[in-house]
């Protein structure tokens, strides 16, 4: 595919940050020159796949601007929090942070504190900051990320607070540096926002309404990682399904999984997250005929009851959601499909958690993210009637866990004496001496070698099965 020239705003955004990224590299080599030390930087990352992207891409700018890394926060000159709002406690972890960091502002001065991601884009929380939390620096949001260097010169500049929060996204500004936590894998954003609007979830309020990159950006993108090592890609976005129905061009997510599928050196593709509403034959055929696509599937389900997924508002019935699984199952017979649960929606009783149950026996699923409902000021569902007692939703919780961990271990235990690829990524911190990787279809497994296996994709016998992981040796 060729290079598709860019659109002039981004050439303009790119170039003008630029020269931001400069002035900061220079007074940092300043500072180094007369101190002897660099200033360092620390970047707490909170909630989803997306938020991790975008934090490597936080470090890619401080790197060009001459930050080194500190080894804790609390030896940093610069510290940023990424922040996640889909869930109260992480919210409430940020601001737990923040009182701790108001005495390390007091003990260093010279500190720097940025706040960014999904929780400053409410106005609650920025009024919060603003009233109660005025050591903060600099505060920005998710569409506007790209600013990083001109936000910080201007604070340093002006030497008072930065607030700079975007109601709505500009248009996507590509090529930002990036430095990549695994030289092997990588995530790529296809999309952006989400325009479902589930009625407890407020990534919609804050990402924005959904925008997707060119498939060109893209290629070329996954093209320039495989040049520089990766094997596995992770196409990311809140509902890749939908990829594609803003563009001009005339692109699915189905389209663009065969094109990429293409590049040569490449060696797995996943993505995440599929929303059922949107999955079609046409993605289950490509994912069934495209060799690289790995057999994993995240396909969350959220709540088994009719009643509860209608004022979920997520469109599809539990019938729906298990004939779609069993369309995957029919053409993919050895995926491995995992998803999230979420216990506690208002209304969700011990009637209508049996049909979650029903799901989790009838889609058996290798693994799952489970949630307890956390109430989110502005979505539809924080103003239901019929709120569950916390009590009420852990019992729920509960029965939940002890559905799913059985199956899920019993679907480990059937790979015991089998011979799997396996993508080593990185050593493992409570097993010395083994190694941790993934398997194909997802699933991790600990085993046996040194640390020079890491980034190669080799040969592992499964000897053992817990629950959460597998244990297996190198053959
Ligand atoms: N409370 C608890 N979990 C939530 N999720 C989204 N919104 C909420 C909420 N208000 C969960 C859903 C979603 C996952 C990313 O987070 O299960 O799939
Ligand atoms: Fe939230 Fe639903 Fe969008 Fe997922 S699909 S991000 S749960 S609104």
């Amino acid at each position: 595919m060729n290079v598709e020239e860019k659109p002039k705003f981004e050439n303009e955004q790119i170039k003008r940050q630029k020269i931001f990224i400069d002035k900061i590299k220079k007074i940092n080599d300043e500072y180094a020159e007369k101190t002897g030390k660099r200033k360092t930087m620390f970047i707490s990352t909170f909630g989803c796949q997306m938020n991790a992207h975008d934090s490597e891409k936080l470090e890619g700018m401080l790197v060009e601007m001459g930050y080194s890394y500190a080894d804790e926060e609390k030896n940093a000159d610069f510290i940023i929090y990424n922040t996640c709002c889909v869930r109260e406690n992480a919210e409430n972890k940020v601001y737990g942070n923040l009182g701790y960091l108001k005495r390390q502002k007091k003990l260093k001065p010279n500190l720097k504190i940025a706040l960014c991601g999904c929780m400053m884009q409410q106005d609650s929380v920025i009024q919060k900051i603003k009233e109660s939390y005025k050591q903060v620096d600099i505060v920005f949001g998710t569409h506007n990320i790209y600013k990083l260097a001109e936000l910080i010169y201007t604070n340093l500049e002006t030497n008072s607070p930065v607030f700079d929060i975007w109601k709505e996204h500009g248009e996507i500004v590509e090529d930002l540096p990036s430095v990549r936590k695994y030289k092997f894998k990588a995530g790529v954003n296809i999309m952006f926002g989400c325009n479902n609007f589930c009625s407890y979830c407020i990534v919609p309020y804050v990402r924005g309404r959904e925008r997707s990159r060119s498939s060109a950006d893209i290629i070329n993108e996954v093209n320039a990682l495989v040049n520089d090592g990766v094997k596995e890609i992770t196409l990311l976005g809140q509902n890749v399904n939908s990829y594609g129905k803003n563009l001009k061009e005339k692109i699915t997510f189905a389209e663009l999984l065969r094109e990429i599928n293409k590049i040569d050196g490449l060696e797995r593709i996943r993505f995440m997250t599929s929303h059922p509403k949107d999955l079609s034959s046409e993605l289950i055929y490509a994912m069934r005929d495209c060799e690289k696509v790995c057999n994993h599937i995240h396909l969350p389900f959220q709540a088994g009851n009719n009643e509860i997924l209608k004022r979920m508002n997520r469109n599809y019935t539990k019938e729906k959601y298990l004939e779609i699984i069993e369309k995957i199952r029919s053409e993919i017979s050895d995926i491995a499909i995992t998803t999230d649960i979420l216990v506690g929606f208002p209304g969700e009783g011990d009637k209508e958690i049996e049909d979650t149950l029903d799901v989790i026996r009838k889609a058996r699923f290798s693994g799952a993210f489970t949630f307890l409902y956390s109430k989110r000021t502005g979505t539809p569902a924080a103003v239901m009637e019929d709120q569950v007692s916390e009590a009420d939703a852990k019992r729920g919780f509960n029965r939940v866990l002890q559905t799913l961990n059985p199956i899920i271990f019993e679907i480990n235990s059937q790979k015991l004496g089998k011979t799997y690829d396996v993508l080593a990524e990185e050593a493992s911190p409570s097993d010395t001496g083994f190694i941790k990787g993934r398997l194909r279809d997802n699933s991790l497994v600990h085993f046996k070698a040194d640390e020079s296996v890491v980034g190669n994709i080799v040969n592992v016998k499964i000897t053992e099965c817990k629950t959460f992981y597998l244990i297996g040796e190198l053959v």
